[in-house]
């Protein structure tokens, strides 16, 4: 049970949720609203029910899934909105993964030019990284998260106890984030992550989430709006998003820390390349990550297409393609590029590396 504190919200760490109903109480808000999908309806909202006891609220229940992550779901929330005659002193709680928080955060920031929220993480990625730094947003197109802003929320209350009904999958896809956070900044916890041999069996969960917050904390408060170290934060995601993108049009959907996890192994290729990580880290990184996650078919004729979608990126600055690579484990370089050609090589090392050359 701790808090850490950024510039304007506190992000408290499993505390029972028990400031919330205090939260509310001080924020003499006309009408609280919850945000939720059907599976954190049917698993995160009887916890939350307990905490709120007499707090009348109107609940607004979407889809589940990245693919509802658009424009169609937000108007479905600002029409509930609206029917329910919400005004500017409403209270907005997002229960649930990073698509209720991205778009529920989205969706009260722009609503009436912009009611409060509080974000409620249920998955372990949104516990880790989504939940905090004030990122929000909806994928347009085939564009993932190209339509959105930068707003803090009120608070942030994070539960371990959620995670007991997260599937493997997405315990999995959140892990993705935290092995990110110590390959850019904390050599220290990657020692620790690497000794986890059999993820499935692994349930000290609590233990990984606050020194993973620590990272994102420490560089989202010198770098709010990502001018410059928190692109730090980027790493493994130039590639990892345009798989992800990719993978969302066909019938393989990846999760989106499966995805960065790619990303990782070829972003490391690219680092040890640009001669920034030695061939040992890069092995290290690699052996790790093929070990935890498993293989997703990259087709070699998509290769141009995912560079189209990397082009796409708004962490480019001109026509260049923005990475951050790493020095060695646990430190990293931002607003680097290097060549198509050397990319697709980190795409047909990643291939080689699960099934062999
Ligand atoms: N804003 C940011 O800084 C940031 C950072 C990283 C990722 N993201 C975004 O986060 C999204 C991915 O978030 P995610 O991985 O949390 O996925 P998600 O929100 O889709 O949740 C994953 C699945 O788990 C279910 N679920 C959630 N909590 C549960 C629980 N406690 N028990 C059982 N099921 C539960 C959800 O209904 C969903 O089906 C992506 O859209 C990504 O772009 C945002």
């Amino acid at each position: 049970m701790s808090t850490l504190s950024l510039q304007d919200y506190t992000i408290h760490i499993d505390d029972d949720l028990q400031s919330l109903p205090d939260y509310i109480q001080q924020g003499y808000y006309t009408k609280v609203i919850v945000l939720v999908d059907e599976n954190t309806k049917a698993h995160c909202l009887p916890i939350l029910d307990k905490i709120l006891e007499n707090q009348t609220y109107t609940l607004i229940e979407i889809l589940s899934g990245e693919n509802h992550k658009t424009i169609e779901t937000c108007c479905q929330i600002w029409t509930n909105l609206m029917h329910e005659q919400t005004g500017r002193k409403a209270l907005f709680l997002n229960l649930g993964g990073g698509v209720i928080g991205d778009m529920g955060g989205f969706c009260a920031s722009t609503f009436k030019r912009g009611i409060d929220f509080i974000q409620i993480p249920t998955t372990l990625l949104s516990q880790v990284d989504a939940s905090i730094g004030g990122k929000l947003g909806i994928d347009f197109g085939a564009i993932k998260n190209s339509i959105g802003l930068f707003k803090n929320p009120k608070a942030v209350f994070v539960e371990s106890q959620f995670l007991k009904t997260l599937p493997f999958g997405e315990l999995r896809s959140g892990y993705a984030e935290i092995i990110k956070h110590s390959l850019i900044a904390d050599a220290s916890q990657w020692q620790q992550l690497s000794a986890i041999s059999d993820l499935k069996s692994y349930d000290n969960w609590a233990a990984l989430i606050e020194p993973s917050l620590k990272i994102k904390q420490t560089v989202v408060q010198q770098d709010p709006f990502e001018k410059g170290l928190r692109k730090a934060l980027n790493f493994g995601h130039t590639i990892g998003h345009a798989v992800e993108s990719l993978a969302l049009e066909t019938d393989q959907p990846l999760l989106h820390g499966e995805a960065i996890a790619i990303g990782m192994i070829c972003e490391s290729y690219l680092s040890h390349k640009k001669g920034h990580l030695s061939a040992s880290n890069l092995n290290e990184i690699s052996q790790y990550i093929q070990h935890t996650y498993d293989y997703y078919p990259l087709d070699s004729n998509d290769f141009d297409d995912l560079l189209n979608l990397m082009r796409n990126d708004k962490k480019n600055k001109g026509a260049a393609i923005n990475f951050t690579f790493l020095t060695g484990i646990g430190t990293c370089l931002v607003d680097q590029t290097c060549s198509d050609e050397l990319i697709c090589e980190s795409l047909e090392y990643y291939k080689k590396l699960y099934l062999g050359s």
